[in-house]
């Protein structure tokens, strides 16, 4: 396929003429920042938050290293804290990746995220591939075992880290979130042999740096549209002719690309919104 226009326009022609059925939506922390979660590498964002606060770490990235959350887990939970405490809804670019969904369009949707927002904005899990895991679950860093969602919780928004409870074992409790150091879900690499079927792949809030999820884009075939999504430009993505990057705010550029291709796209993702 060739976009007719390279712009947002020739994307939502694209969509419109029937002819694109396999979408895959690669998505970061930027679809997440109207929720009121911040991403990693903005300004504002968690390392940027972490540098200006008291938090001791050598790097910010430490608190995501494992060698680093065996020794002090307490800088991890002092930063993840507020994301078991609060209630996030949604944004319209998670919708919107539903919606996508509703119209049979939606080859799957790989998310660095671990908020689980697009679970709770109706994608379905067979459909979703959380590559660097979720904070929905947890487990001992010593011996393997889960522990409880509440007992969890509980500890986490009182302050404290959350400990193991197996007998004589007193681990530190982690969410199943991937540390660097750590490898990806199996779901990851098995899904890797099918994004040689895709028609259109959209990159979205993300700034593509971190590997191996960055390396998922060049896994599309060469004549597959790539369309990053992003208030910023991303590198890596322009060297192929079918690649388009639209420089913006996610969720407006969604308003706009439903209003762009028509039919009941805006009216359908305005019921999602309401829903
Ligand atoms: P980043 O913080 O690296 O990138 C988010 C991107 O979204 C940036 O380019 C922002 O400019 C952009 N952005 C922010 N708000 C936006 C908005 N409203 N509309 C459009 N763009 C917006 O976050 P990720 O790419 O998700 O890994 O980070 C990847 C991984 O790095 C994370 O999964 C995490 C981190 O280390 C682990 O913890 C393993």
């Amino acid at each position: 396929p060739r976009l007719a226009t390279k712009d947002l326009e020739g994307v939502t022609q694209y969509i419109a003429s029937g002819r694109c059925k396999n979408i895959v939506i690669m998505s970061g922390a930027g679809i997440s920042r109207a929720a009121g979660i911040p991403d990693f590498r903005s300004e504002g964002g968690l390392y940027d938050i972490m540098r200006k606060s008291n938090i001791s770490v050598p790097r910010p990235q430490d608190i995501f290293t494992l060698s680093y959350f065996k020794k002090n887990p307490n800088p991890f939970y002092q930063v993840v804290s507020q994301l078991y405490g609060g209630a996030y809804r949604p944004t319209l670019t998670h919708l919107f990746i539903r919606l996508l969904e509703k119209k049979r369009i939606l080859n799957a949707c790989w998310t660095q995220n671990v908020g689980d927002l697009e679970r709770l904005a109706g994608v379905s899990s067979w459909r979703l591939i959380q590559a660097h895991g979720s904070l929905d679950t947890q487990r001992c860093t010593t011996c393997n075992s889960k522990l409880d969602d509440r007992k969890m919780k509980q500890a986490v928004v009182s302050g404290e880290v959350p400990i193991c409870e197996k007998r004589g074992c007193k681990g530190f409790v982690k969410p199943d979130i991937v540390f660097f150091g750590e490898t990806l879900p199996l779901r990851f690499w098995l899904n890797l042999p099918f994004l040689k079927r895709v028609d259109l792949l959209i990159i979205v809030g993300t700034s593509l740096v971190v590997p191996p999820f960055a390396f998922i884009a060049d896994r599309v075939p060469t004549s597959c549209p790539r369309v990053v999504v992003n208030n910023k430009s991303v590198w890596g993505i322009g060297g192929r002719e079918n690649d388009l990057q639209c420089i913006g705010d996610c969720d407006e550029m969604v308003r706009w690309l439903v209003q762009l291709i028509g039919g009941y796209w805006k009216a359908q993702l305005d019921a999602l919104w309401k829903e």
